[in-house]
């Protein structure tokens, strides 16, 4: 017999409760989040011509061959390569794009292509673009006719004859002579809000979908870099697109499992779009900075105390930029790129799952610097990847003394350690520091191993820990699962919230968890317990309640992890309630099935029950997730 208590516990859920994590790590943002299709347009990965073929050009045999390319260097600071394509006769010389493990193209989609072009001997008349399927077949195509020496640029639209998801780029030429080219671009017409240049429209709108209370970015690991020189920097990523300077991903890696060589940041996904992004899918920008330390997995490389500045520059900048006014230098940088209003930034991470004293040393100039200019500023800290560990112990004890205000906490760990972790924040001091709970999922096989699934199993002992989270928001304030995006043909990690491939996405059963709760975070929490205690796990039960007061109404959040169906026969104490409630239910009595781009058998139904007085009694089945709403009269 449960009791549902909806007298005012005083504990507010906090607007951030149910956010989320991105970072590009599988392809999340080149060749995912990020709408470019070509990859390497500006030709400026380690090898120049990575992602692009010349089919008809023999490298090795210099007179056979009826046209060449090579990167030639320009004087540009950070887009140092053009190519240089030499045609020399009509026997039909071509350069090929790959885009990311393909280009996803549809029938009666347009897209628009761009190209600098600068012609430098003879004539070429016309650049023309075709999109190939696998067969080699043109689903569509278009041409520009560049004119002059300069580099100008052409742009023009194809519209796709068929859809692929294993499209490529094709370019040939009319005429012969010499031309210079760069940043070759194409772009889906149809992105988020319909913005040139912008992000894939199926992607955000399952971010907006989860309605999320945050969006902390650019990760992860990519923020600390394997050493400090391929740290994120975010003043490398604003201003003209053609101006950032591309690093090499962190997640460009040798990985037993999943080799991504072609694997950088073009930062077209820059800080300007993530504030941007946040401000459409209505979450608070989150973004996260490196503070010095390399990430502590690789090189751990450490900038000397005594050299510390430019970092801590990069975040009273980043402040500056965010929320300046437009008469000052990142104020104004943020208005003419299209912001006048400021985003309103009110967070800061500093540093990435780094540990130790070295992180707490510099984490205290960070403050110091930051708070002096910025008082109003919430930074989160850090306590490291290892919970529960030494340093995690450590970080903690410094970071509580320091009196910081969220420490942000990790998990990748098993099932049964995510439910035996519902009364994690029960132990929590509630005088101390809040918590962020910025990364966890359950891993089925080993942390990020290869053979980890999004499989109902994990899904479900991550509701039963969020009832845990929810219950506790007098502590826990920020929570986000990790990694966010996953493309099928080119991750790193496993499992991810949400798999994409060129063409299309879906939903991990994982992810409707998130968007029940994200949906149904209420304002206020208040007490549902079995013989006066919290339900956290007794015969498998796992609840939390909160009231909703702009909604007017209370909602249960039931988690089944056992194998029999339990009626709840909740007795509800307080408020009147409406006559009718709804149910919406997430299971499977598979606990190995998994969503695909086929089907979806695990998402959210919804339907109606009749209440009994002041009872809700409803049953929830066998491995399920429930959420109970009642308008409260
Ligand atoms: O989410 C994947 C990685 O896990 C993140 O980059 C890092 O913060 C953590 O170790």
């Amino acid at each position: 017999k449960l009791v549902l208590n909806l007298a005012n516990t005083g504990i507010k859920i906090q607007p951030t409760m149910y956010g989320i994590f991105f970072e590009d790590i599988n392809f999340g943002a080149d060749g995912g989040l990020y709408a470019e299709m070509v990859k390497n347009r500006s030709f400026e990965f380690d090898d120049p011509l990575m992602g692009w073929k010349q089919p008809n050009s023999d490298r090795h045999k210099l007179n056979d061959k009826s046209g060449y390319a090579s990167a030639i260097e320009n004087d540009h600071p950070v887009n140092k390569h053009l190519l240089r394509v030499q045609v020399k006769d009509d026997k039909g010389y071509t350069l090929v794009n790959e885009g990311f493990r393909g280009m996803g193209v549809k029938a009666n989609d347009l897209y628009n292509v761009s190209v600098m072009a600068a012609n430098q001997e003879g004539n070429i008349s016309q650049i023309k673009f075709q999109f190939t399927d696998a067969a080699g077949n043109i689903i569509g195509e278009t041409t520009v006719s560049p004119s002059g020496k300069e580099l100008k640029k052409y742009t023009a639209q194809i519209k796709a004859t068929k859809t692929e998801a294993k499209a490529n780029l094709k370019i040939s030429f009319t005429g012969t002579g010499t031309i210079n080219l760069d940043m070759i671009s194409i772009f889906p017409q149809d992105t988020w809000k319909g913005r040139p240049g912008g992000l894939r429209k199926d992607l955000v709108q399952k971010l907006y979908d989860l309605n999320p209370g945050f969006l902390r970015f650019p990760g992860g690991c990519i923020v600390e870099g394997r050493t400090l020189e391929q740290r994120y920097q975010w003043k490398k990523s604003v201003g003209k697109v053609e101006d950032r300077e591309l690093i090499i991903n962190r997640w460009n890696t040798e990985f037993d499992h999943r080799p991504a060589p072609d694997y950088f940041q073009t930062f077209g996904l820059g800080f300007y779009e993530y504030f941007q992004m946040s401000e459409d899918i209505g979450a608070e920008p989150l973004p996260v900075l490196s503070c010095g330390i390399a990430c502590q997995f690789n090189t751990g490389e450490m900038v000397p105390m005594a050299e510390l500045d430019p970092y801590i520059q990069d975040a009273t900048d980043l402040i500056e930029f965010a929320n300046g006014a437009v008469t000052t230098k990142w104020g104004k940088l943020r208005s003419d790129m299209g912001h006048p209003k400021p985003f309103n930034m009110k967070y800061i991470g500093v540093g990435n799952e780094q540990w130790g004293p070295d992180y707490v040393e510099r984490y205290k100039v960070f403050e110091k610097a930051i708070h002096g200019k910025y008082p109003d500023i919430t930074i989160v800290s850090g306590s490291g990847p290892f919970p529960d560990g030494e340093y995690f112990d450590y970080g903690w004890k410094e970071l509580s003394k320091l009196g910081v205000k969220i420490v942000d906490e990790h998990f990748y760990n098993t099932a049964e350690w995510f439910k035996n972790s519902a009364t994690r924040y029960d132990k929590y001091d509630r005088k101390g520091p809040k918590v962020f709970a910025g990364e966890y999922a359950v891993q089925s096989k080993a942390i990020a191993s290869p053979e980890n699934k999004n499989n109902w199993d994990g899904a479900l002992a991550e509701a039963a820990f969020m009832t845990g989270l929810e219950r506790n928001a007098e502590v826990v304030n920020l929570t986000s699962y990790a990694p966010l995006f996953a493309h099928a043909d080119g991750w790193q990690w496993t499992p991810d919230l949400i798999w994409f491939n060129n063409l299309k996405s879906y939903a991990t059963p994982n992810y409707y968890v998130q968007q029940l709760y994200g949906n149904n975070p209420g304002t206020d929490l208040v007490a549902v317990t079995e013989g006066g205690k919290a339900i956290t796990g007794q015969n498998g039960l796992f609840a939390t309640a909160v009231t909703d007061k702009n909604t007017k109404e209370v909602i249960v959040k039931v988690v089944n992890t056992s194998k029999e169906a339990q009626r709840t026969n909740m007795s509800v104490k307080g408020n009147k309630l409406a006559k009718t409630g709804k149910i919406i239910t997430l299971m499977s009595d598979n606990l190995s099935a998994e969503n695909s781009f086929d089907a979806e058998p695990i998402t959210p139904k919804e339907s109606e029950f009749k209440l009994n007085g002041s009872t809700i009694d409803v049953t929830v089945p066998a491995q399920s997730f429930v959420v109970i709403k009642v308008k409260l009269s």
